[in-house]
């Protein structure tokens, strides 16, 4: 039988990805070099995790960093609700908060938190996505900083996964699945 294999298209190299981050670093800084400390960046795990760390290195004044983690279109749930699965930790409250996404989609999962962001009394939300698939949005998202635009395609690594595979590649890379015919058996 012929076994479905899997290749990984490099779709933002490594390089692209460090001069973008940095590029988004640099107007981060600008935006809030009078926040203070007051500052809290937001990762939604698990796949901001690679964007923030290299993000937030590249941040010139101190912040505390936090994480949500949400769970979507599981058993028993209908398209577009979203479950929180991990809260944040720290006090909101009069907070600038930045939240941090490894990618929207339809954008029901940043409209949930962002407005749970909200709720909590953060003083203001931005949101810095790396990437954006605009043409799959289902509800209305406003992202703040925004690394790429990127086509319709189904990506991973730089903490995308495929059934929890392939996030520690270090550039984004477009999963692509053939179907090879087995070779011939011994006779
Ligand atoms: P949304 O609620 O449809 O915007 O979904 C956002 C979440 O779906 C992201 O945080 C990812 O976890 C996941 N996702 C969407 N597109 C992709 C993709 O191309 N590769 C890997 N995960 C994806």
């Amino acid at each position: 039988m012929a076994m479905p294999k899997e290749n990984v298209r490099v779709l933002i190299s490594q390089e692209d990805l460090e001069r973008r981050v940095a590029e988004m670093a640099e107007q981060v800084n600008r935006d809030y070099s009078d926040a203070g400390d007051s500052l809290v960046c937001i990762g939604v795990l698990k796949g901001s995790v690679f964007f923030l760390v290299d993000l937030l290195k590249r941040l010139t004044f101190p912040v505390k960093v936090d994480f949500f983690q949400t769970a979507s279109y599981g058993s028993g749930m209908t398209a577009g609700e979203v479950r929180i699965r991990k809260d944040v930790d720290l006090p909101l409250r009069g907070k600038d908060v930045l939240l941090i996404e490894d990618i929207v989609d339809t954008g029901h999962t940043l409209r949930t938190v962002l407005s749970l962001l909200r709720f909590r009394g953060a003083q203001s939300v931005r949101l810095c996505a790396l990437l954006d698939k605009a043409e799959r949005r289902e509800v209305e998202v406003q992202i703040d900083y925004c690394g790429f635009t990127i086509e319709d395609l189904f990506v991973v690594g730089y903490g995308l996964d495929f059934d929890e595979r392939y996030r520690n590649l270090p550039y984004i890379g477009v999963l692509e699945t053939s179907t090879e015919p087995d070779p011939p058996s011994p006779s």
